[in-house]
């Protein structure tokens, strides 16, 4: 694996997922790994579980970090062949062949504006950075994905589900602000590759990219989608077509412990109480919220590691 921007970048996902399981049990196994080695992690935006969970994933394979508010750095130019004569003060091209001098792998957080659809589609920050770094570039949350957090959220269900193919429902819920769709998008691809049974329920609108989606089952209903669920993974999107608007607030949508049943409760976090689901649900012995937080350090870890080893090889 070069860089870790999208789910398929993963060889064996499956392997990936009992790998990271057992690096869970034994977190300090490959503490040498990562010896003089550098992780530098770029964000264009806020995090809380992101930072601290790669950071500290990094560390226990015995890498050094080295963190950078990209917005407190020089404004960055991404336009090939543009006279620079306006705001940005560096182009993408230097930043990252120097940024790859202080690092052995490059972690890039940076979302979408979600005004410009082809812009974000064509995922332009992350993209430069794989063109122009001359290390692993990792992906943190880019405009269309988040691939860390769907592989703690597989090894999250994988370390739940025991006995039979589990029905997961990813269910869109109610927020007052635009947000992206690499959460959703992500969970798809990743649960398309595990022998799960998906469903995904949201309102008329609310589609996310078909390209993702292909033929999971859409259920317009959320009450008929989650019978019998044994994860209901709930999360806001913003509408894909037309693209990032915030079309329907209904707070119908919000995950009740009456919709939830038996279900285990999954969400990405950060989560707004009582609007996308209750205090009931989230406090729940069968909420996951915690358990994925966690995760995010072994996701991360599993990662980090195979582009180590490809390093060293
Ligand atoms: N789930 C997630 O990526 O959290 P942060 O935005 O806090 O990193």
């Amino acid at each position: 694996m070069l860089n870790y921007t999208h789910i398929s970048d993963l060889s064996n996902l499956k392997d990936t997922i009992e790998n990271a399981i057992e690096l869970k049990a034994d977190p300090f196994k490959n503490a040498e790994l990562g010896k003089h080695k550098n992780l530098v992690m770029l964000f264009f935006n806020s995090s809380l579980r992101t930072r601290l969970s790669t950071e500290k994933a990094a560390r226990q394979l015995g890498m050094h970090v080295s963190i950078l508010n990209v917005n407190e750095a020089w404004e960055l130019e991404f336009e090939d062949g543009t006279i620079m004569n306006a705001g940005s003060a560096e182009h993408v091209k230097d930043a990252a062949r120097v940024i790859s001098q202080y690092a052995d792998i490059i972690a890039v957080r940076a979302f979408p504006n979600l005004k410009d659809k082809a812009l974000d589609q064509s995922e332009y920050i992350l993209n430069s950075f794989v063109k122009y770094a001359t290390v692993p570039v990792v992906n943190m949350e880019s405009a269309t994905g988040h691939p860390l957090q769907s592989l703690a959220d597989a090894i999250t269900i994988t370390e739940h589900h025991k006995e039979k193919r589990p029905k997961v429902v990813l269910s869109w819920a109610p927020h007052s602000k635009i947000l992206p769709q690499a959460v959703p998008n992500s969970f798809v691809e990743t649960m398309q590759l595990l022998d799960v049974d998906l469903t995904i329920t949201h309102p008329t609108g609310y589609e996310l990219n078909p390209e993702i989606t292909k033929d999971t089952p859409i259920i317009y209903n959320q009450k008929e989608a989650v019978q019998n669920a044994d994860f209901i993974y709930v999360k806001n999107w913003s509408t894909y077509e037309p693209y990032g608007k915030n079309i329907n607030q209904d707070a119908n949508w919000m995950m009740t412990k009456a919709k939830l049943g038996n279900a285990k409760f999954m969400h990405c976090l950060p989560i707004r109480r009582n609007l996308i689901a209750t205090d009931e649900v989230l406090d729940h012995e069968n909420s996951l919220i915690i358990e994925q937080a966690n995760n995010r350090t072994f996701a991360a870890q599993i990662v980090l590691k195979q582009l180590l080893l490809n390093l060293n090889n």
